[in-house]
């Protein structure tokens, strides 16, 4: 499995995330948002490069040239409600793109607040056989949702290529990947990898809640 990991280099990704976790830029939730979709397009813009390309002849009004355009096909799937900005992100490099949702929720399942079930409610997908399947979540924190959606989306068929995209990951998130996906065909794109999770599964630092500083409080 390959994991890349854009803090690693000097980016403007960089820049973006840090005004992504701080306590005060963050509570602007069009900056919050914004800057989630930025990076979203910036990873889709490094997968692109991963991509299969032939080469075609383009007609243009005073000729002929010959381009290379990419053949993989892409289905781009998120997990509700907080990949949805994220999602946008890459739709807009990845205009021709199949979109898959799938919804799942964290729930706590002791009194303590220490252990985390998750559930997947609805499923809309694209078949995604051989296709290039690009799964958008903002937060890689146990993996539990990543592997719960991607097992959803398996019922729609084998992708040629994995990619688990995420702003944050943790630790525990990607050795979670590591032993539930495929180990040729899975790539992690992550703007940053932290230290840890807390006792209630948030990643640490990290910068909270992605769902509420995308779209508020729930109750
Ligand atoms: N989901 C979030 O929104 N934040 C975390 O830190 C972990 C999971």
């Amino acid at each position: 499995m390959k994991i890349v990991n854009f803090s690693e280099q000097n980016s403007i990704v960089n820049q973006y995330l840090a005004e992504i976790r701080d306590v005060d830029y963050q509570k602007n939730r069009l900056l919050f948002r914004n800057n989630i979709q930025r990076i979203g397009e910036l990873e889709a813009y490094e997968i692109s490069k991963t991509l299969d390309y032939e080469a075609r002849d383009i007609t243009t009004p005073l000729g002929v040239s010959r381009m290379q355009v990419p053949t993989d096909k892409i289905v781009l799937a998120t997990i509700f409600r907080a990949g949805l900005p994220f999602h946008n992100g890459f739709l807009n490099i990845f205009d021709h793109a199949g979109n898959a949702f799938v919804s799942a929720y964290r729930e706590y399942v002791d009194e303590q607040h220490t252990k985390v079930g998750i559930h997947v409610e609805y499923l809309a997908t694209p078949s995604i056989e051989g296709k290039n399947l690009i799964i958008a979540d903002p937060m890689l924190a146990t993996g539990g949702s990543m592997e719960l959606g991607y097992k959803a989306f398996l019922t729609k068929g084998t992708p040629k290529r994995i990619h688990v995209a995420c702003v944050i990951a943790s630790p525990e998130g990607i050795e979670h990947i590591r032993k539930t996906f495929p180990e040729d065909k899975t790539t992690i794109w992550c703007a940053a990898i932290d230290p840890g999770l807390n006792e209630h599964k948030y990643i640490v630092p990290g910068f909270g809640d992605a769902g509420d500083l995308c779209y508020g409080e729930k109750v």
